[in-house]
């Protein structure tokens, strides 16, 4: 058996990302600034857990001191499954990223959410209600962020996927709310609003399959990913017009940020992390 925590002593306040990979992860980054600015003392690392490994990891984490965990891919739909007790955000997306370890029990939650409709309200002015929404991909990306929209009363919801059966299947999950599904690939007899890139293809740099017709002025581009420099999908939505668009950093702090405020009661100034992960993002590109 793997030993996730071998060299640890116990730490007093001592949380973790687990995930696969793992190594760029900036949460534990995130966190620690986040502490530092509300004078908490924490230690936050990340380890790198595989599928089918989450029960072993959190039982060696509880006995290192472990607090709280943040999972990420591929974990958030074990770590719900694993959990004793689940909110009914992490209920609504079917996943978890953030678990607490409460009076024995284990507790699930979704920030994802919350964190996406936050960066967008918040930290960039955008309005969802009365919205037209167009999500690419149908991925645990996808799930974890639809009922958060749902939340904010938008005119329509289509999520467009390479797989229609996983498009299919979120309709099927999001039975309150009428999911649209658009084919891969095929035209919208409108512009929608916001453009959300919720599939992996940015990792690899690659497109999703639309075009002009889908992206222009008057549009709101949203990549989930974040990569140092913008990501093609994010230039193509440039030499198409668009005229906001926006990385998935934001969300990444503000999910974070709800995670923090779960654990320790306090929520932590987001403006000035994203600020400073965004400078060192362009020092480093
Ligand atoms: P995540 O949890 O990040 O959403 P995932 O569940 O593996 O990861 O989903 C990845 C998403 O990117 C899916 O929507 C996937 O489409 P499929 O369901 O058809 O696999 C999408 N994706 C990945 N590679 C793609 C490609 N080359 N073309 C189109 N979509 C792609």
């Amino acid at each position: 058996m793997k030993n996730y925590f071998e060299k640890k002593t116990r730490f007093s306040n001592f949380f973790c990302v687990a995930g696969t990979p793992i190594a760029h992860s900036k949460s534990p980054v995130i966190h620690t600034l986040f502490g530092e600015g509300v004078n908490l003392e924490l230690t936050y690392e990340k380890v790198e857990v595989s599928s089918g490994c989450l029960g072993v990891a959190i039982e060696q984490f509880k006995k290192a001191g472990g607090i709280g965990m943040n999972v990420t891919v591929p974990l958030k739909e074990e770590a719900f499954d694993i959990a004793d007790d689940q909110s009914d955000r992490a209920i609504k997306a079917g996943a978890a990223n953030t678990l607490c370890f409460k009076d024995g029990r284990i507790v699930a939650d979704n920030t994802d959410g919350s964190g996406i409709v936050r960066d967008l309200k918040l930290n960039n002015s955008i309005t969802l209600e009365g919205k037209t929404i167009l999500i690419l991909g149908a991925g645990g990306a996808a799930k974890g962020i639809i009922p958060a929209l749902i939340k904010e009363n938008p005119f329509s919801i289509k999520v467009s996927n390479r797989t229609i059966s996983r498009a299919e299947a979120l309709v099927e999950f999001t039975k309150d709310y009428p999911l649209e599904v658009l084919e891969w690939g095929k035209k919208l007899s409108y512009r929608p609003d916001i453009v959300i890139n919720a599939t992996s293809l940015s990792l690899s740099n690659d497109l999703p399959a639309i075009g002009s017709q889908t992206i222009g002025p008057g549009s709101v581009v949203y990549d989930m990913a974040y990569t140092v420099g913008p990501t093609n999908f994010m230039r193509f939505s440039e030499s198409l017009g668009a005229t906001q668009i926006l990385d998935g950093l934001g969300m990444l702090v503000e999910q974070a940020a709800e995670a923090f405020f779960l654990w320790h009661g306090i929520f932590p100034d987001t403006s000035s992390i994203i600020e400073y992960l965004r400078n060192e993002n362009s020092s480093n590109a």
